[in-house]
Order: structure tokens, then sequence, then C-alpha cells
């Protein structure tokens, strides 16, 4: 079972950074070098399909995983615990997430114009650098970088 979680986890992790820093260093500054809405939409398109079930995947086994590290909720967010730590940090990372997205899918992304591709560019690198820090904290538990 454990095997399994970490699997789905680590194959969600792929497509979720993977897929962003594709986006953040290459679709992006070329969309931002042409002025073309075009080219980020048509990236979002084809990569909303398989990254919104990667991100879902993800938050599923994260919780799983973490409720199999402290096996009790109340103890996620007890400071004197290590492992809360990582959990704390990554609920913190996905808050921050769920809060870029929801912001760009509603705010940003409906009207979306060549002059407003700079706002987007601020909401697609946090996500990608946020990302990036999800897979450093899930790794910390091995390395203890962070915690
Ligand atoms: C896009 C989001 C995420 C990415 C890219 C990500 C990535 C990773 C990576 C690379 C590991 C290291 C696995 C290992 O070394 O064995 C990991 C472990 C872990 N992640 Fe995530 N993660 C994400 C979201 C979450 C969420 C939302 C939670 C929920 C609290 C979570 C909880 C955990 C836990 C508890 C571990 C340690 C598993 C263990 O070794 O027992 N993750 N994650």
């Amino acid at each position: 079972m454990y095997g399994t979680l970490l699997l789905l986890h680590l194959l969600a992790a792929t497509i979720w950074t993977g897929g962003h820093i594709i986006l953040a260093t290459v679709i992006l500054p070329k969309a931002l070098r042409q002025r073309s809405v075009a080219h980020l939409q048509n990236f979002e398109t084809a990569y909303e399909r398989v990254g919104m079930p990667a991100l879902i995947v993800q938050i599923i086994t994260g919780l799983m995983l973490a409720y199999r590290l402290v096996p009790d909720i109340g103890g996620w967010f007890n400071p004197a615990n290590p492992l809360a730590h990582i959990i704390m940090a990554k609920l913190t990372l996905l808050g921050l997430t769920l809060a870029l997205a929801i912001d760009a899918r509603f705010r940003v992304i409906p009207n979306l114009t060549p002059d407003k591709l700079v706002d987007m560019a601020f909401h697609i690198v946090p996500v990608t650098l946020i990302s990036i820090l999800f897979v450093v904290v899930g790794i910390s538990i091995r390395t203890g970088w962070l915690f």
C-alpha cells in the first residue's frame, strides 16, 4: 500500500512540477516575446487535462501519506513534532498554490489580453517555484535539508 501511494504521489509530482517548469521556461518566455495569448492558451488547454488530475492525485495521496506518518490529524499541527513540520509546510504550499490558481482561473485567464500576460507571468512563476518547493519539502524527510 505504501509503495503504491508513493508511486502515485511521485508520478503526479513529475507531471505537476515538470509541466510547470516547461510552462515557465519555454512557453511563457515565448508568449511574452511574441505577445501571444494563444501560445499560453494552447498549452493550458492541453496541460489542464493531465495537470489537474495530477494535482488531485497529489493531494489525495499526500494526505494519505501524511496520515501514515502522523496518524492523528490534530498532531499534524504540533510544532514539537518534526514530521508535522513537513506536513504543515506541504499544506501551506498547497494553500498558496490553490489561491494563485483560483485567482488566475477566475480573474486573469477569462480576460487575458497581450497586456495582461505579465500579470499571468506573476502567477505562473510563483506556482512553478512552489511546485519545486513541494519536491524539496517532500524529500526533506530523507535528506533533512529543511526539517
Ligand atoms: C504538487 C504537489 C506535491 C509535490 C510535487 C510533492 C512531491 C513530493 C515528493 C518528491 C516527495 C518525496 C518522496 C520520497 O522521497 O519518498 C513527497 C513526499 C511526501 N509528500 Fe508530497 N508533494 C506534493 C503535495 C503534497 C501534499 C498536498 C501533501 C499533503 C500533506 C503531501 C505530503 C507528503 C508526505 C507526507 C510525504 C512523505 C512521504 C513518505 O516518505 O512517507 N505532498 N512529496
